[in-house]
């Protein structure tokens, strides 16, 4: 059975992780965005490299400027990259307002014709957009994730990986929390080759990786001037794409509404979860430190300012 993935929004990471879909055969592939001819390009450019990279899946472009996603119907998922991004100064949280009404928008249109779609939202400011799009879809909670803990991790263990001179493949790090400055990287959790970073990396040395990681997105906004990451955001949630449709079970960190788990109740936050063929299949709660509790609550607690702006 061919599966299929609606990508809505065709700037930098939504076409980047249509790509990444299409070239590796995962599903086909419906890039969307307002814009004219800029999705329907995209996706016939990325169709013509089937044949020189042996992809069978197909990519179709669509342009929603009339509001008609008839061409997205019945996606197993979809993934919202739509949104203004963050420019430099910009913190994630200035995109609230314009972006609440972009995911309002999309949300309410695609879940009409993809009832049964899993929704994976990367629209900043993450948590909250997630929250949005839960309360907008209507969805039982397993089928609307927010994408950033991956990314989050990811980019500490660039960090770790580098700091220690070893390779990527042996780094796991574990990031907790809202995807914005107050994110909770927990250095105890996070392994090379299953020994505790803490053995490894000297005080300092882990308190500037943490640092770091907390500001990656805007790191890489001040390098860019003109937008932001896409390489690492995209490869993130192909990684959830894949666990979903290969119902692999993965455990993941992932922004997901609490319903008590943590002491956080009706919130999306970033937290471990499986991921399979239903979604998210189960929240994993782990012990925290007093210090670690404090950490996460001061993250909820801005994510929770940003859902009553919104009022979702
Ligand atoms: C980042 C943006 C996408 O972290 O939030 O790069």
């Amino acid at each position: 059975m061919r599966r299929k993935v609606t990508v809505v929004g065709g700037g930098f990471v939504g076409s980047t992780t249509a790509q990444r879909i299409h070239d590796a055969d995962l599903a086909d592939v419906v890039l969307t965005d307002i814009l004219e001819g800029v999705p329907v390009g995209k996706a016939l450019d990325m169709a013509e490299s089937a044949p020189i990279l042996g992809a069978n899946a197909l990519a179709v472009g669509i342009s929603t400027v009339a509001g008609d996603y008839q061409e997205t119907a019945d996606s197993d998922i979809v993934v919202v990259t739509a949104g203004f991004p963050r420019k430099p100064g910009m913190s994630r949280d200035d995109l609230l307002k314009a972006n609440y009404d972009v995911i309002k928008a999309v949300v309410g249109a695609i879940v009409k014709l993809s009832p049964e779609a899993i929704l994976i939202i990367v629209t900043n400011p993450l948590d909250a957009m997630a929250q949005a799009a839960f309360r907008a879809s209507g969805f039982p909670k397993q089928r609307v994730i927010g994408m950033a803990g991956i990314l989050d991790s990811a980019r500490m263990s660039t960090f770790v990986a580098r700091e220690l001179g070893v390779s990527v493949e042996n780094i796991h790090s574990f990031v907790l929390g809202g995807h914005g400055d107050d994110m909770v990287p927990l250095p105890r959790y996070s392994t090379v080759a299953g020994i505790p970073i803490t053995e490894l990396i000297p005080k300092e040395k882990l308190e500037a990786i943490i640092k770091r990681t907390r500001q990656g997105g805007a790191e890489i906004v001040n390098l860019l001037k003109t937008g932001s990451a896409y390489y690492a955001p995209s490869a993130a949630v192909v990684e959830m794409v894949e666990a979903i449709l290969k119902d692999k079970k993965k455990i993941l960190p992932c922004a997901v509404y609490l319903e008590g788990e943590y002491g956080i109740n009706g919130l999306f936050v970033g937290v471990p979860v499986k991921l399979g063929a239903k979604g998210v299949e189960r929240i994993i709660e782990i012990q925290l430190t007093p210090d670690e509790k404090t950490a996460l609550d001061k993250s909820a607690a801005s994510v929770r300012e940003l859902v009553k702006v919104i009022g979702v």
